[in-house]
């Protein structure tokens, strides 16, 4: 599978299993037949409430911890320097691990210190406990503010990204100081199924409509997607994306779609504006 690897100590399989919604016993047999298929890099968060199911299925895996790349994130309601290392050492109880590979802040607070947030960011990853740090769902001002002004060592940026929503601005801003983009709702939550540009260039290569749309983020140079599936079917048709290739034409087709629909945005969602 390929990887992402940068010199924020990052080494991450562009295509992970995303984990949100599911719970408990759904979860861990979700995470357990992802494992066997081949998938080493799971999506979890705090908010997600089955850190303990992800725990339990790699704790029953043959694969080895070291050979799976475990995101979590703590929300931003515990980005004080004391709730976010209690929410951190949650995290790695449930998980049953004493590091994370990647620790997100999930989502940007209205009324908080962001040195301070960002401090205790780093200390983390200073300890060895996260082996790498980035954020989600930051506008790209503040992800400059903290990159540029703080020169917080962030490996990566998570955000919704997908062949009806750009993230131009913030993946010019990750490629030029060398951070992995992680996209979330890689499948547009599977409206991509639907989308006719897509449903072309799928039937010219005999292949469902989620590959293509997988494909379009996978070849993209610093790009990962994590798309979320609960069934061996599909986990096994989105591991078959990387097998696909796709040419100028699709890319031409896919470049001429609009690309203005955001799914996620929850009333604590920042302004996206210059996003
Ligand atoms: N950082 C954040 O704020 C944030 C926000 C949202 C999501 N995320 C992460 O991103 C992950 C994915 O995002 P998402 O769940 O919003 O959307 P998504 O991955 O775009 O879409 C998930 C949906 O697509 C379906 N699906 C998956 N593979 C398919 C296939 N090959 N054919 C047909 N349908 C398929 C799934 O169905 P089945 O489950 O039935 O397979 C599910 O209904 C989440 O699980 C979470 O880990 C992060």
């Amino acid at each position: 599978m390929q990887r992402i690897v940068n010199r924020h100590g990052l080494d991450m399989p562009k295509l992970g299993l995303g984990t949100w919604p599911m719970l408990g016993d759904e979860c861990t047999r979700a995470v357990t037949e992802a494992l066997d298929l081949g998938y080493r890099h799971i999506d979890t968060a705090a908010a997600y409430n089955n850190e303990e199911a992800v725990g339990a299925a790699m704790a029953q895996s043959q694969v080895p911890r070291e050979q799976i790349h475990v995101t979590s994130k703590v929300w931003w309601d515990r980005l004080n320097p004391e709730d976010m290392r209690a929410s951190f050492d949650n995290s790695l109880r449930a998980l049953r691990s004493d590091y994370v590979d990647l620790f997100l802040i999930h989502w940007p607070a209205q009324d908080w210190d962001l040195a301070r947030t960002i401090d205790t960011l780093v200390a983390l990853k200073e300890a060895g406990r996260a082996r790498a740090i980035g954020v989600a769902n930051f506008p790209l001002a503040l992800v400059r503010e903290v990159v540029e002004v703080m020169q917080a060592p962030l490996a990566a940026m998570q955000v919704e990204y997908h062949v009806a929503l750009s993230q131009a601005n913030l993946l010019d801003f990750a490629r030029r100081h060398d951070m992995a983009l992680i996209a979330y709702s890689p499948l547009a939550r599977n409206k991509v199924s639907e989308m006719p540009a897509i449903q072309r260039i799928a039937a010219r290569h005999d292949v469902p409509p989620t590959q293509v749309a997988l494909k379009w983020l996978l070849d993209q140079a610093g790009v990962a997607a994590v798309p979320k599936a609960s069934s061996r079917a599909n986990q096994l048709a989105n591991l078959a994306s990387l097998e696909l290739r796709l040419d100028d034409e699709d890319r031409a087709l896919i470049a001429g779609m609009p690309k203005n629909q955001r799914l996620v945005s929850p009333a604590f969602a920042p302004c996206w504006d210059e996003a």
